[in-house]
């Protein structure tokens, strides 16, 4: 049975609550578009494809179930999670379908679908580049979990389990959310991938002793140049893959594209809070006295990246040209 991040019904949103996984399959009731951005903020639901889902459908709470001003929805959803751009580009879209007198709600279910399809094409494209037997190391969760299914690198080793490819998958454990040993582990645990976690600081160590034949990474915003800024510790592995010939792979839809920025510097980098990096699960792990730097995502320039992968096609060592081409710009 295939997981599933958030569940639609009219007039309520259903959310995974991600915060408790592995431990605990609680799921949250969410009536309200306050209750949505919440969620969003809290980390409840994560993952660009599926913060821009949860955000369409927490703008239809709000505009057609609650009948608040559209604006004011808007800019409340808006104003949770700053880098991925899945988020703007999903309520740009409800905005327009509103504009254009649509029934917002079915706009907010094609979103969820057509991110579901768009998923199971990166995976059908980015198993071609796989090869048999591979090892293939992931970081944070880019699952079923952070889209609306299937997943984006994650559904490329989904597809290339299914394609029956015999891969093995290293799970950087991603401090200091842990969404790769608690999400992604569970995923692949429940579809019976074969996995081993490791901290984040081990890959380096395994690369040097060829234990990694690639590496499939997501993405939270890739600018038209191709830089792509992903959780932070991506472009530490763009750099040990580099220096270990090793093929870097992102994969995204093209939601995740920002058609009005060209260098990977403009992109607006999530700071958390220092708690989260000094407790983990309400233990203190830390002095204090001590402050602690928490940034959610870093830019990987887009000479480290070997192809980008998305619903329309592979893009190999992508440039501006390659990008606007497959963007139809
Ligand atoms: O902070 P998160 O957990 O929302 O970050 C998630 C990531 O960085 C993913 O790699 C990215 O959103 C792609 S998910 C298909």
């Amino acid at each position: 049975m295939e997981v599933k991040a958030f569940i639609w019904s009219p007039g309520e949103l259903k959310v995974l609550n991600q915060l408790k996984l592995p431990l605990k399959e609680e799921w949250l009731s969410l009536k309200s578009y306050k209750e949505v951005a919440k969620a969003i903020k809290d980390m409840v639901v994560r993952g660009a494809p599926a913060i821009g889902c949860v955000a369409a459908y927490g703008f239809t709470l709000g505009v057609k179930y609650e009948e608040e001003d559209p604006k004011l929805v808007y800019e409340t959803l808006k104003n949770t999670r700053p880098t991925a751009v899945n988020l703007f580009w999903a309520l740009d879209r409800m905005m327009k379908a509103l504009r254009e007198g649509r029934d917002i709600e079915e706009e907010a279910k094609r979103i969820e679908l057509e991110d579901y399809e768009t998923n199971k094409k990166i995976g059908e494209y980015g198993a071609t580049l796989i090869p048999a037997g591979a090892k293939i190391l992931t970081h944070c969760n880019t699952g079923a979990l952070a889209t609306a299914g299937w997943g984006t690198a994650l559904g490329i080793i989904r597809s290339a389990h299914y394609g029956g490819k015999n891969i093995f998958v290293w799970v950087d454990e991603t401090r200091p959310y842990l969404q790769g040993a608690r999400l992604t582990a569970w995923e692949l645990l429940k579809e019976g991938i074969p996995h081993r976690i490791i901290t984040d600081n081990t890959a380096g160590f395994l690369m040097q002793k060829g234990k990694v034949d690639a590496i499939v990474v997501g993405a939270d915003r890739i600018t038209l140049r191709g830089d792509v800024a992903n959780k932070i510790g991506t472009y530490s592995l763009a750099v040990l893959a580099k220096y270990h010939d090793i093929p870097f792979y992102v994969a995204a839809p093209t939601s995740s594209f920002d058609p009005k920025l060209e260098r990977g510097e403009d992109i607006p980098i999530e700071e958390r809070s220092a708690e989260e990096v000094k407790n983990c699960f309400g233990c203190k792990i830390a002095p204090e006295g001590s402050d602690a730097l928490h940034l959610g995502f870093d830019i990987t320039p887009a000479d480290l990246i070997t192809a980008i992968i998305t619903e329309k096609g592979i893009i190999e060592n992508p440039t501006s040209e390659k990008v606007k081409k497959i963007l139809d710009l």
